[in-house]
Order: C-alpha cells, then sequence, then structure tokens
C-alpha cells in the first residue's frame, strides 16, 4: 500500500510547464529521492504537493486521502512536513524558538490563554518546550538551544530547519536540497541522521544534487527532467541508465 500518491501531476508558469504530467508513489517508511537537472520541477513539485502551489491537474493521495487543494497548514496537520531549498529561519530568535514555530500542537488556548496565561495554556507551552528540545537532541544542536539562530554556521542553520520541520511531528519529510551549501563531513553527519528519523518511522523524500549522499541512503529515485518523469529506480540502475547520464549531460540520448 502505497503511502503518498501523486498521479498525473501538472503545473505551468506562464505557458511553460514546470511539471508534466508527473506519477510516482512512495512506499511508507521508505527514504525516497527526486533528482535531475536545475529547472528540472523538483521544488515545484514539493510545492504542489505540501500546498504551497496549486497543481493544474492531477491527483495527490496521502494515506489514501485526496488532499489534492488542502492548504499547507491542513496537509502539515495531517503529517506532511516539508522543508525550503533556501535556509529560512528567524536569525534574531533562538535555535529553540525557531523549533517551537514549527510545532503545530499548539491547541485552541492559543489565541484566548496567551493573552491569560491560562493554566492550560502554560501546560501546553512547556509540553512544546520540551518536544523542541527533544528534537533538538535528535539534530544534535541542544547546547545551542538559547543561541541566536543567526548566529549558527551555516550547516547547523541546515540542521535547526530540519529540527523545526521534525517539531511538526512528522510522518512523511519532504527535505529540499539539505545538503547544499554542506560540507563532505557536514553531509555525512546529514546521512546519518536521515537514516535515523527512518528508524524511527518517518518517510523521507528528498531532492538533492549531492549524488553520493543520494546513492548512499535512497531506495527508490525518481528522476525528472524539463518537468518529465525520465527514470525511476534504485541506485544501482540510476546510475547506469542512459537517459539520466543524458539529462545530466546535457545531451540527448
Ligand atoms: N513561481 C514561479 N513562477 C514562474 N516560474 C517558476 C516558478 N517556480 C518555478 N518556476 C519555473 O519552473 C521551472 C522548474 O523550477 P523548479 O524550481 O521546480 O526547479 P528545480 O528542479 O527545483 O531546480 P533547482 O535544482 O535549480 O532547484 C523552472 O523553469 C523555473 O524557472
Ligand atoms: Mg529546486
Amino acid at each position: 500500500m502505497p503511502f503518498l500518491v501523486v498521479k498525473h501531476l501538472l503545473k505551468k508558469f506562464d505557458g511553460i510547464v514546470a511539471v508534466n504530467d508527473l506519477s510516482f508513489e512512495v512506499k511508507k517508511n521508505e527514504i525516497a529521492a527526486i533528482i535531475g537537472p536545475n529547472g528540472a520541477g523538483k521544488t515545484t513539485t514539493f510545492n504542489l504537493i505540501s500546498g504551497v502551489l496549486k497543481a493544474d491537474g492531477g491527483q495527490i493521495i496521502f494515506k489514501n486521502e485526496p488532499i489534492f487543494g488542502l492548504k499547507p497548514h491542513a496537509i502539515a496537520a495531517r503529517g506532511m512536513v516539508r522543508t525550503f531549498q533556501n535556509v529560512n529561519l528567524f536569525d534574531n530568535m533562538t535555535v529553540l524558538d525557531n523549533v517551537k514555530v514549527g510545532s503545530h500542537k499548539k491547541g485552541h488556548t492559543e489565541i484566548f490563554g496567551a493573552a491569560f496565561r491560562t493554566k492550560t495554556f502554560k501546560q501546553e507551552e512547556a509540553a512544546i518546550s520540551e518536544t523542541s528540545m527533544a528534537v533538538l537532541q535528535l539534530v544534535g544542536l541542544e547546547k545551542r538551544a538559547p543561541e541566536m539562530a543567526g548566529n549558527l554556521p551555516f550547516g547547523q542553520q541546515r540542521l535547526l530547519e530540519i529540527a523545526r520541520a521534525l517539531a511538526g511531528d512528522p510522518e512523511i519529510l519532504l527535505l529540499d536540497e539539505p545538503a547544499a551549501g554542506l560540507n563532505a563531513h557536514e553531509t555525512a553527519e546529514l546521512a546519518t541522521l536521515i537514516l535515523k528519523l527512518q528508524q524511527q518511522g518517518i518517510t523521507i523524500v528528498i531532492i538533492e544534487h549531492d549524488m553520493e549522499l543520494v546513492m548512499e541512503i535512497s531506495e527508490n529515485i525518481i528522476v525528472i527532467d524539463q518537468g518529465n518523469k525520465i527514470a525511476e529506480g534504485g541506485p544501482l540502475a540510476i546510475q547506469t541508465n542512459k537517459k539520466v547520464i543524458g539529462a545530466y549531460l546535457g545531451e540527448e540520448c
């Protein structure tokens, strides 16, 4: 039973077809990758799945229910959380507060409770702080909790983005180029983290240009070029696929 099903997805921007009849499935608890040259339509695909953009056609089914047309917060509440290609933190907030922002379990007491500091509100606040610290521990940033996010080195800011996504308690995590700008050591640590998240039962879809990382952790790789899926398979099959090699070399095969 597939966990996420994308069927015949279509998105046009001013006549340019950014995503063309794209179909793929992700199994529960798998690590899947979406790769392809710059401008292939990878981020647009995430934007469509996560509700940031509305598709011009197709279906998106998550946990057996259609999510097409739902708003991002509604999709996140169902267990699908994504990170963005560019680091997008609140630089002047602490590391811990950045993670707390990612928690959607704010409950109904939010506005009333925040104004009057009700007991329930304080309990919810304490619970959010606790889970946020646990998430920081998971990504190895717990000692940085009180620092300003803007003061972290770039590699740790990327980890903080993942921590914030994890605070949303995802069942499926969509990571858009999490290794961009990381050095080899940081990328290796990222691989370990992603595998750890999988062990905790999270399904992962990763967009990534770092082929070593993709080949090391992915079980299924979807290759897109100019909006079209040109190949899909395991790391070995993809590395030797002529269409894939052609797309990366900018050649016709
Ligand atoms: N909001 C938008 N408005 C107009 N065109 C867009 C928009 N978003 C993306 N595009 C175009 O759609 C195509 C796919 O872009 P997308 O960002 O999805 O590519 P990508 O595969 O993520 O590339 P990269 O590897 O560089 O991140 C590109 O031609 C891009 O210019
Ligand atoms: Mg992109």
